[in-house]
């Protein structure tokens, strides 16, 4: 069974940006669905490792929009995409030395992203999609 569902509510009406926001979901889904099968660390390793990098290259994407269009409260969206860039090694250090649980480490992520989705993620949205037109 999934974790997250997509949700209509999700979406920021930035079409590119709920593209990759739907791509976040779905690779959490399959780390979900992965560890739930018991599927081998090896390939676990794998879409934790895709995941990480499809988030880093998504913030990268948000950011330079952001600047793009002179997006007033950039330097807050980025201080936040900092922070949890940071956690990620961090989860990640812990649970590569099996010191986080793999299900403990998926909670985090997908409270993260949908919390960042709906708080963080949400304000641009008036802002850009305006000035995107
Ligand atoms: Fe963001
Ligand atoms: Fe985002």
């Amino acid at each position: 069974m999934a974790l997250i569902k997509w949700d209509a509510k999700l979406n920021v009406n930035v079409p590119e940006f709920d593209e990759e926001h739907k791509k976040l979901v779905q690779m959490i889904n399959s780390l979900h669905d992965a560890m739930k099968s018991g599927k081998g660390k090896e390939l676990l390793t794998k879409i934790l490792d895709e995941a990480t990098d499809y988030t880093l290259k998504h913030f990268v994407h948000e950011e330079k929009i952001m600047v793009q269009y002179k997006y007033p409260e950039y330097k807050e969206h980025k201080a936040t995409h900092d922070e949890f860039a940071k956690k990620i090694v961090e989860l990640r250090n812990l649970h590569d030395q099996q010191r986080l649980p793999s299900n403990q480490m998926l909670n985090t992520l997908n409270a993260w992203l949908i919390n960042h989705i709906n708080d963080v993620d949400k304000k641009y949205s008036p802002f850009l999609i305006k000035v995107m037109k």
